[in-house]
């Protein structure tokens, strides 16, 4: 039976070795605290169409295929994890407040149009009628009854717990490297040296994936979030408001019960981790400018994580230039939201050795690299 190795036991890892070990194959996750990067500070936004950036239209489509799938896979992450997700579908609202706001939300929807997504301008008393708890000065809005959110976090400890169910085993140890011999994946290199062996080997290790012993160079970089926790807002939104503040992006989503993320700053700034009292001002100063009750609610927890960021803003998938190593990473802004597609995509890679066609605009090798992809069995 084939053995498979996946390093990086966050919502990509996990969904990648739950599938996989579905298909029958026997799946090792080595992660020395899983859960606790990107897949920890995600917000959980499922929204393909409020992400979409102009010129990504590739992108798109897979957000699009992947939220198509999130009912089924909520529901089968909690029938065999025995953990509510918290899948959320009512809506995202986007709103903006001054003139230059408002252009950039009617192009916004233009794109939106032009791409046949659903999304339906509101005046400004409409925008209200949806989201009371928003200010009055909110100029109007757009309504995405698509996109969706999920708790991240409950998510994580759900597929932890169907992974385990399916046979998955969980070595919490640190990556050191990957195992190469004869030219290609051999396994998993530990801390103290040791190997674990595969026949596969699956690179799932978010913003940590690139600069592994053994991993040909990899378009990934770090992409620092900044994001908040707060609790006391029951009741306060119906679903995710967006907003652009004079020029700025802010989100806050609501979930399990009285908490609101507040997102997300976005860095350049290598694997810094600092959580800055400019960043918490600047998110915190445009959630209550859209909010003002967010004023009030008490803030429980600030933190930093990376975006696996790549050029193109879109995941690497499949074939990594070494026979033997899949990838599974660079998932930038649209983890949670891609965990589905790619879990499945991978475990046919995987069982089948043939990538599905959906991810064939993925691969490694729209990137320059001296390492053409190949297959993981190194038959091509
Ligand atoms: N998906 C939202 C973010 O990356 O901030």
């Amino acid at each position: 039976m084939t053995a498979v190795a996946v390093a990086g036991g966050g919502l990509i890892g996990l969904s990648v070795a739950w599938r996989a070990a579905q298909r029958g194959l026997t799946v090792t996750v080595v992660d020395d605290a899983p859960g606790t990067g990107a897949s920890h500070a995600a917000a959980g936004m499922l929204a393909p169409v409020t992400e979409a950036g102009y010129g990504e239209e590739a992108l798109l489509q897979l957000c699009l295929a992947s939220l198509e799938r999130w009912p089924a896979f909520a529901a089968d992450v909690e029938a065999a994890g025995g953990v509510p997700v918290g899948l959320r579908t009512a809506g995202t609202l986007v709103v903006g407040f001054d003139d230059d706001d408002m252009r950039a939300l009617d192009a916004l929807h233009a794109f939106q149009r032009e791409l046949g997504l659903a999304a339906d301008r509101l005046t400004p008393r409409a925008t209200r009628r949806r989201e009371p708890s928003l200010t009055p000065r909110v100029r109007g809005g757009l309504l995405v009854p698509g996109d969706q959110s999920v708790d991240g976090r409950s998510l994580h400890a759900g597929l932890l717990a169907a992974a385990r169910a399916a046979g998955v085993r969980l070595v919490e140890r640190r990556v050191a490297g990957v195992h190469v011999e004869g030219g290609r994946a051999a396994g998993l290199l530990l801390p103290s040296g040791e190997v674990l062996a595969a026949d596969a080997v699956v690179l799932a290790l978010g913003a940590h994936s690139a600069g592994l012993p053994g991993v040909p160079p990899l378009p990934v970089r770090p992409v620092k979030g900044q994001i908040l926790r707060l609790a006391g807002a029951a009741d306060l939104l119906r679903g995710t408001v967006r907003a652009l503040v004079r020029g700025r992006q802010v989100y806050l989503v609501p979930y399990a019960g009285d908490r609101l993320v507040v997102g997300a700053t976005v860095e350049d700034r290598g694997f810094d981790a600092t959580v800055t009292a400019g960043g918490v001002h600047e998110l915190l100063h445009d959630a209550i400018d859209v909010v003002p009750e967010v004023g009030e609610l008490e803030l429980v927890e600030t933190l930093a994580r990376w975006r696996p960021g790549t050029a193109d803003n879109a995941p690497l998938l499949g074939p990594s230039g070494l026979p033997g190593l899949a990838l599974a990473t660079g998932h930038h802004r649209n983890g949670v939201l891609l965990a589905p597609v790619t879990g499945e995509i991978l475990a046919d890679y995987l069982s089948r050795g043939q990538l599905p066609e959906l991810a064939a605009p993925f691969t490694a090798d729209r990137f320059p690299t001296d390492h053409p992809p190949t297959d993981p069995s190194g038959s091509r």
